[in-house]
């Protein structure tokens, strides 16, 4: 172990934790230099003029890593920007995020995607950049993979939209096997979700408001799946939402295609009968499905089928989202949230709090144990759904060259989220770090919050509130 007292530059001591990584769980408090981790042991003396971050009572965990966060810069920097996003993802205990390219111009050009990471470097959270696949996000032409591959790209997505033509995708697939790259798609069968606000179903009957079938998820699903099987090229699955994409994903899991699937806090907590309020804060794409769905991607996360959670934070400027169902724009805010909701769905099995259904959970909290079918996670498999495993697929983790998802030791990157499991706060959209208003959960007493955020070395969150 690197003897404290030689610790070199700004020091800050975090005291009185419980570390989780990767490689278990222990009771340490961790100090931190230069950027770098430099000792964890039980009990280390304050070295002189260290800044002491109390993790009492807290755990003390690699900094999560968001694979799906909407930035809107360029083109929207009224909704959000780069250094708003990034201080909402620090508040949410992120140290890592992967900005989606449907900005305005979409990234399909390596000159961009530069762009972007230049902007990315003062903000308070590490900004990685996704390509399209396709230029314009039209689906007609493939984007340069390999000029964007080569600045640092590593995830392509037409993410707002599937590729509709599964020729094209198929040669996107070709492409991006010979590259160290993976394709993540926003599955939706134009055709079969047209003219849809909400999820088809019993709701949506009720309600008479047109829906987007389960179905125009799964057919893409299925389809690259297939194509991931004939080209032998990495998928990512984004935003998972229906049982029956789950039941693809086990098959193809089972039969050792190479995919990886994510799905968000909102569709873990909330269902289509949100939507009875006509409230367009609940429009989002997918869309919110029935308690089955619901109850399908809890087991999914349980059994470790999933491989992480994406916030597809998407905010919204009031123009364009307060408005009738039918002409508001999909997308809620989750950055600040998601720990906290994934926590009570998943750790907890807490019923969804409108309406309370039951999706499959008691609220006990719970051991991960199988068998029953109403198992829930431990803590240190929710982080492995929002570190280190988003942090493989995003191609930032240790062992693939980056500085994110642990483990925390000496000598290690010092990107850390210290996490209150038992901080209650009431969420409100006007003290959010967010540009935009537009979250599911205003008003809501949630339970567990990032309390600290150390990105490479730096604490830009202390105690609940941003520094920078
Ligand atoms: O609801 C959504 N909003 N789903 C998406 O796939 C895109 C996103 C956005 O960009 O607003």
């Amino acid at each position: 172990m690197a003897d404290p007292a030689v610790a070199t530059g700004d020091q800050t001591l975090i005291r009185g934790g419980v570390v989780v990584d990767e490689t278990g769980e222990r009771r340490a408090d961790v100090l931190v230099a230069g950027g770098t981790v430099v000792a964890v042991a039980e009990a280390i003396d304050v070295p002189r003029g260290a800044r002491v971050l109390d993790a009492g009572g807290c755990i003390v965990a690699p900094g999560l890593v968001d694979l799906h966060a909407h930035l809107r810069e360029p083109g929207d920097e009224e909704a959000e920007c780069i250094e708003s996003g990034a201080r909402a993802a620090a508040l949410g205990g992120y140290t890592a995020v992967v900005a989606m390219p449907n900005t305005e111009p979409p990234v399909d050009s390596a000159a961009l995607a530069m762009e972007i990471l230049a902007l990315g470097e003062a903000a308070p959270c590490r900004i990685s950049v996704a390509g399209c696949i396709t230029m314009g996000r039209a689906g007609e032409r493939l984007v340069p993979m390999a000029e964007l591959a080569a600045v640092g790209v590593r995830i392509f997505t037409d993410d707002g939209a599937g590729v509709q033509d599964p020729d094209l995708m198929r040669r996107a697939f070709e492409y991006a096997g010979d590259l160290p790259v993976t394709l993540g798609e926003h599955c939706e069968d134009s055709r079969l979700a047209a003219g849809g606000h909400m999820n088809e179903g019993v709701a949506s009957s009720r309600l008479g408001i047109p829906g987007i079938p389960a179905g125009a998820e799964e057919v893409m699903v299925a389809r690259d799946l297939i194509l991931a099987r004939m080209t032998g090229a990495r998928l990512h699955l984004m935003h998972l939402s229906s049982a029956g994409s789950f039941e693809l994903l086990a098959a193809a899991k089972a039969a050792g295609i190479a995919v990886t699937a994510e799905v968000t806090p909102h569709h873990l907590s909330l269902t289509d009968e949100a939507l009875e309020s006509y409230d367009p804060v609940f429009k989002v794409n997918p869309p919110l499905r029935s308690r089955q769905d619901v109850a399908a991607a809890r087991a999914g996360c349980a059994s470790g089928l999933v491989d992480a959670l994406a916030t597809d934070h998407a905010p919204h400027r009031s123009e364009t989202k307060d408005l009738p169902l039918d002409q508001a724009s999909p997308g809620m805010i989750g950055l600040e949230t998601a720990f906290a909701v994934a926590l009570g769905a998943l750790v907890r099995g807490e019923p969804d709090l409108r309406g309370e259904p039951d999706l499959g959970g008691d609220s006990r909290g719970g051991s991960g144990e199988a068998g029953s079918g109403r198992e829930h996670l431990g803590v240190a498999s929710l982080l492995a759904l929002m570190s280190w495993r988003p942090a493989r697929i995003a191609g930032l983790s240790q062992d693939r060259g980056g500085d994110q998802g642990g483990p925390i030791m000496a000598g290690r990157p010092a990107n850390l989220c210290v996490l209150d499991t038992e901080h209650t706060w009431v969420v409100d959209p006007s003290a959010m770090a967010s540009r935009s208003r537009n979250t599911p959960y205003a008003g809501w007493t949630l339970r567990g919050r990032a309390r600290h955020t150390i990105l490479a070395g730096e604490p830009v969150v202390v105690d609940f509130e941003a520094q920078r």
